[in-house]
């Protein structure tokens, strides 16, 4: 008897969908089990990973100007907050805000790292919020009332295609009581910094990409073989992002519960888009989206930007 189990079926269902496309791809968000988000804080600390330690010292080196946006009582609410390393950042300086709301798909990681906070951060309200920030949630009743500050740091919103990122900010924009919203954005540059930063020496973006096969292997009976998968970053110029595949290294049939998928050999599956923005392309979405731009700062290289964003 099969004893391969299926405990997700939003994953199962997502997946088959997205396996049985002619062009096969799989959502991003499922790279984010408890593996995944450990993946991922390991790739923050590779030397080849520019985003974070720019970003990090752009909030840092300007917590004075970015202070003057924070309303006193405020909650600041940080979208895909994995680690909330960088909050530290904004919770160091901003002492008048009243509760931090962390929201992100990732259950486990997102609970221990909002415990980690709210044991550093005493006098702070931390009331965690799992949900997927692309389907409507609810802010818990203490909060909904409460002036807002939106965070999303990382340049998550990179994820997203243009229809999705404008529906996310837009989205945002319709909080009740949001003042400002900081935002990280990943800027275009040259394509050999881009292509290593997505495909490090170490293989930890690799060991990321792959993990998403082995999620489907733990939660929805899948039977990939992890070794006849090859992990490819590619910079897709029409688009201006970054893409990650995983490329399938021979000619193969893989169930998933009672479904088989064919793979052809060098057949891939696209796993992930990082759009990679302008000042103006940026400029283009948030305006799209019922937002201002008050700031845009950018490091000395424009490696990145942090921007805040207020309503019109
Ligand atoms: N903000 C952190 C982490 C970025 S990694 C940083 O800047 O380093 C992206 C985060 O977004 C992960 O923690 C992931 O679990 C979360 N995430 C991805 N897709 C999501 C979705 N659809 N809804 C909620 N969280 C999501
Ligand atoms: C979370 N997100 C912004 C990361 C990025 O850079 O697109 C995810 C990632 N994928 C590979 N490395 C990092």
């Amino acid at each position: 008897m099969d004893k391969r189990i299926i405990n997700n079926i939003d994953l199962l269902t997502s997946a088959l969908a997205s396996l049985s496309a002619e062009n096969k791809w799989l959502d991003s968000k499922w790279f984010y089990d408890p593996a995944g988000s450990v993946l991922f804080e390991d790739i923050t600390k590779l030397p080849e990973y520019y985003p974070t330690r720019t970003e990090v010292k752009i909030l840092t080196k300007n917590i004075d100007q970015l202070q003057a946006y924070i309303p006193d009582g405020a909650a600041l609410v940080e979208l895909g907050s994995g680690s909330s390393t960088k909050t530290r950042i904004l919770l160091d300086r901003f002492h008048n805000l009243n509760a931090y709301l962390p929201l992100d798909i990732s259950e486990e990681f997102l609970k221990q790292s909002a415990n980690e906070l709210a044991f550093d951060y005493p006098d702070l309200i931390v009331d965690p919020v799992v949900a997927d920030f692309m389907v409507p949630f609810k802010f818990p009743e203490n909060h909904v009332n409460s002036s807002k500050i939106a965070f999303f740091p990382g340049s998550t919103i990179g994820n997203l295609e243009s229809d999705k990122a404008i529906q996310l900010l837009a989205s945002i924009h319709e909080w009740n009581q949001v003042s400002a919203f900081i935002i990280g954005i990943d800027l275009i540059k040259d394509i050999d910094t881009l292509i290593s930063a997505y495909d490090d020496a170490a293989g930890v973006t690799a060991a990321f990409n792959l993990n998403i096969l082995h999620r489907m292997n733990r939660e929805i009976g899948a039977n990939f073989d992890l070794e006849k998968y090859k992990h490819e970053a590619r910079w897709n110029v029409e688009q201006s992002r970054i893409e990650m595949h995983l490329v399938s290294l021979v000619a193969q049939i893989v169930n998933i519960g009672a479904t088989k998928i064919c793979f052809e050999a060098g057949e891939s599956i696209h796993t992930e888009n990082s759009h990679k923005y302008s000042q103006q392309s940026f400029a283009k979405i948030a305006a799209q989206s019922g937002w201002n731009i008050s700031k845009f700062i950018t490091d000395e290289d424009d490696f990145f930007a942090v921007a805040v964003l207020q309503p019109k």
